[in-house]
């Protein structure tokens, strides 16, 4: 049964533990020099920093630490690890499916790679049963995703097979998670000389140095800015600066019957 087999135990039998663990080495380096020039070229965090600081000026409250440590904790509960701001819907279940399935998929992957990929491991199931169905979440939210619910498909009527350079995050991910799962299930089949789990494996392993190489071009580091610009947006409403942005209106809600004719998704 694949879903308890460590697919880099059994990998290990050809290619050696080191060549795996520095692999993820690389990949972590990727991802921060990836951010860290994403962060130099589009000067979000500076502007961040700045715009925080303008809005404090308008603060109508002094938070107290016990206040800020509440704000920022209601807001890892929701804003973050519920990703709230997707409202109710189809949009925030699909999130959670590909965030969380992400999240089970690389923790069982370095678990199993640092601590497990000797021929002999013994690895406990409950890691490559993480993997697996962590892999099968991304899959599952990243694709109902894609062929569903982004904007290109869902709002502006563009076939689901249109790609475009915005595109290059779901699908690297999507396909790092299924290429990984064809490739674990063909060499549980032990298939020997068999080329099949090898392409599998090359193609996982392409898909990964495309997905950790390309966070500059992608929306990879957004895991990163979407929680810091939650925690500010939040500490911004409860110290009433409301980033100088205009209080709610509390008039009544009259837009004409129109609006209540459709789901707004014309963007
Ligand atoms: C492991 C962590 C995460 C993964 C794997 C992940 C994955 C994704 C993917 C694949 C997309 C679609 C990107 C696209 O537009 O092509 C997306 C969009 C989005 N993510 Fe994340 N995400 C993560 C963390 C977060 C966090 C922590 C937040 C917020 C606090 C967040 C908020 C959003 C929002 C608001 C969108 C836009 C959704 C839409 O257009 O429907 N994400 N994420």
């Amino acid at each position: 049964m694949i879903l308890f087999a460590n697919p880099f135990a059994i990998l290990a039998e050809t290619v050696s533990p080191i060549f795996m663990q520095s692999f993820v080495v690389a990949m972590v380096i990727l991802i921060i020099i990836g951010t860290l020039l994403d962060i130099i070229h589009k000067k979000n965090v500076k502007y961040f920093f700045e715009n925080a600081k303008k809005a404090k000026l308008s603060a109508t409250k002094t938070l107290t630490t016990g206040e800020k440590i509440s704000v920022i904790s209601k807001t890892i509960v929701s804003d973050i690890a519920t990703t709230s701001e997707l409202g109710a819907g189809k949009r925030r279940a699909a999130h959670l499916l590909g965030m969380y399935g992400t999240i089970l998929f690389w923790i069982g992957s370095a678990i199993m790679i640092f601590c497990y990929s000797n021929p002999s491991s013994n690895t406990p199931s409950f890691w490559p049963i993480i993997w697996h169905v962590g892999a099968i979440m991304t899959v599952i939210g990243g694709g109902w995703f894609w062929f569903f619910l982004r904007v290109d498909v869902y709002s502006e009527a563009q076939p689901w097979y249109r790609i475009i350079k915005a595109d290059l995050f779901v699908l690297a991910l999507v396909a790092s998670s299924l290429f990984g799962l064809i490739w674990s299930y063909l060499q549980s089949l032990n298939l020997n000389d068999r080329w099949d789990d090898k392409v599998f494996l090359v193609l996982f392993i392409v898909s990964n140095l495309v997905l950790f190489g390309g966070v500059y071009w992608s929306k990879f580091a957004h895991m990163f800015y979407k929680p810091g610009a939650a925690i500010q947006k939040n500490l911004a409403e409860a110290d009433g600066s409301r980033d100088n942005l205009p209080p709610e209106s509390d008039a009544p809600k009259q837009f004409g019957l129109g609006i209540t004719r459709e789901d707004p998704k014309h963007y």
